[in-house]
């Protein structure tokens, strides 16, 4: 609550009622610079396993770590003070139980200020959503494209095509029924998010996954032009600052190898003038 009493941190409950309402504004952040500059804009901040990537010139996310989250959760929080912050939880910090994902899910949240955990998975993770929830852990579910199953899925394909359509609805509908708040919709086909937007009584926040969503979410990186390496087609980059920085660091090396920097104005005087 601010000191007027008249706003404060939104919490699930309020992402919750956006429900067919104004579209619900996402993005991630890694660090507290970033989540400052996100945060009067966004409803719901996710500090995603995609630093694994965008920051750590990993692979995948697999190799994401508890250790790794709580560093940027740690950070993400001191520049919160609007938006929900929601944590990924890593490959393989709750796959194996109920039990093992309520320990490292309490272990975010405790350690960061997080407001919800994240995990993928939809029908076989059900239970697990409903157990976290039962014990005071609000739950964004993630379906579709779940980077973290990349091998198993056999890439980064859209997801719920065909067959996998009606596997993809009933996802969506378990993840709701066990309590989940919210459920990111990853690399879906627009007319079948569409369907489950309508179906299920949580947001729906797309990503890939057409404009019918309940939000929409992106890697901060990706739209600001940041993360170069590679392009999804569902990024637009809203931003070119990896251009603008790569030519501010040719402009610094530049005026280094020709000693116009540093300048006067950059330095100091052996004297101070009294
Ligand atoms: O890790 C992440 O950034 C995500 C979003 C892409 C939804 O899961």
């Amino acid at each position: 609550m601010s000191a007027t009493g008249t706003s404060r941190q939104k919490m699930p409950a309020d992402i919750l009622a956006m429900k067919g309402g104004a579209p619900i504004v996402c993005l991630t952040a890694y660090t507290t610079p970033i989540a400052k500059l996100v945060d009067p804009h966004c409803d719901l901040v996710l500090v995603g396993d995609s630093v694994g990537m965008v920051l750590h010139g990993l692979p995948s996310t697999l190799g994401v770590t508890m250790e790794m989250m709580v560093m940027h959760g740690q950070a993400v929080a001191r520049g919160l003070s609007n938006a929900l912050m929601v944590i990924d939880m890593p490959f393989g910090s709750y796959e194996e139980s109920p039990a093992q994902a309520f320990r490292n899910a309490a272990r975010l949240m405790a350690e960061t200020g997080a407001g919800a955990v994240k995990l993928e998975g939809g029908v076989h993770m059900a239970e697990t959503i409903a157990f976290l929830v039962a014990r005071g852990i609000p739950v964004m579910a993630h379906i579709g494209l779940t980077p973290q199953s990349v091998n198993t899925l056999g890439g980064y394909k859209v997801q719920g095509r065909g067959e996998g359509r009606a596997r993809l609805i009933a996802d969506a509908k378990a993840v709701a029924e066990a309590g989940a708040f919210s459920v990111v919709l990853e690399k879906v086909p627009q007319g079948l998010a569409d369907e489950i937007t309508a179906e299920v009584a949580i947001p729906t926040v797309g990503i890939g996954a057409g404009a019918g969503c309940d939000g929409q979410v992106l890697v901060v990186d990706d739209m600001l032009g940041l993360f170069a390496d590679f392009k999804p087609k569902f990024v637009k980059r809203f931003g070119q600052l990896g251009v603008a920085a790569e030519a501010a660091v040719a402009d610094y090396a530049a005026e280094v190898r020709e000693r116009s920097f540093p300048a006067a104005e950059h330095s100091f005087a052996d004297e101070v003038k009294k």
